[in-house]
């Protein structure tokens, strides 16, 4: 029966055809699901003690650029330098001397969260990090 021989190799060949699909996706499908967590800012000493920041945590996560820009305006046009937050306690608006001094790990900090995000803020051209300076 030549004819049902023919067919056996037809199957093989799709059983094969399917096996090296499997084989060739299987480093796609494998890693669905896992895409690299977002990394967990890890805080300074300093920062830990003071345990709050400028705004409360979820603020500051989403709009730390726009408190940054707010401050740079006040700074820059206003000539003003002390920023009250809503509980009443002042800051310095300062990125090197006040954010960097809380957080002195900057590339423990700001950099890895925005590595992640892939953000390059141009800030450093202009402000230093306190830390590299010395
Ligand atoms: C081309 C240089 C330059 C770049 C780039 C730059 N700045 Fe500035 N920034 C200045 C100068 C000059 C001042 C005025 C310094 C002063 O009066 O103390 C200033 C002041 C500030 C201040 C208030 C004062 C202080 O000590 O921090 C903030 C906040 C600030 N900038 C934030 C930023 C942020 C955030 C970025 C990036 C998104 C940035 N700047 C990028 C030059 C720059
Ligand atoms: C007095 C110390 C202090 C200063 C000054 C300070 N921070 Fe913070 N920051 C903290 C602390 C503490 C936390 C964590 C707050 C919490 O867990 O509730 C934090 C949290 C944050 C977060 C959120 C991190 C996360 O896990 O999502 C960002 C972003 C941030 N700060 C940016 C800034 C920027 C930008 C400035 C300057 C405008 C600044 N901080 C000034 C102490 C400080
Ligand atoms: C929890 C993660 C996280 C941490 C921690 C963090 N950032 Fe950011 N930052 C972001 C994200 C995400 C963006 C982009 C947001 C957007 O585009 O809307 C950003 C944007 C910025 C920008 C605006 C950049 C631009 O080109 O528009 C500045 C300035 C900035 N961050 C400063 C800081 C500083 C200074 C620190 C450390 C004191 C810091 N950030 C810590 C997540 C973080």
């Amino acid at each position: 029966m030549p004819n049902n021989k023919k067919m056996y190799d037809k199957g093989k060949v799709v059983a094969g055809l399917c096996i090296f699909v499997v084989l060739i996706t299987f480093p796609f499908w494998f890693n669905l699901g896992k895409a690299a967590p977002a990394p967990e800012p890890k805080l300074s000493d300093k920062a830990k003690a003071a345990k709050e920041c400028v705004m409360p945590k979820a603020t500051m996560k989403t709009e730390h650029m726009q408190i940054l820009n707010e401050w740079r305006d006040t700074v820059v046009r206003d000539a003003k330098r002390i920023y009250t937050n809503p509980s009443g306690k002042k800051f310095n608006m300062s990125l090197s001397n006040t954010c960097l001094d809380c957080h002195v790990e900057k590339a423990e900090f700001c950099d890895k969260c925005h590595n992640y995000a892939s953000v390059t803020p141009y800030c450093w051209e202009c402000h230093i990090d306190p830390k590299e300076a010395k």
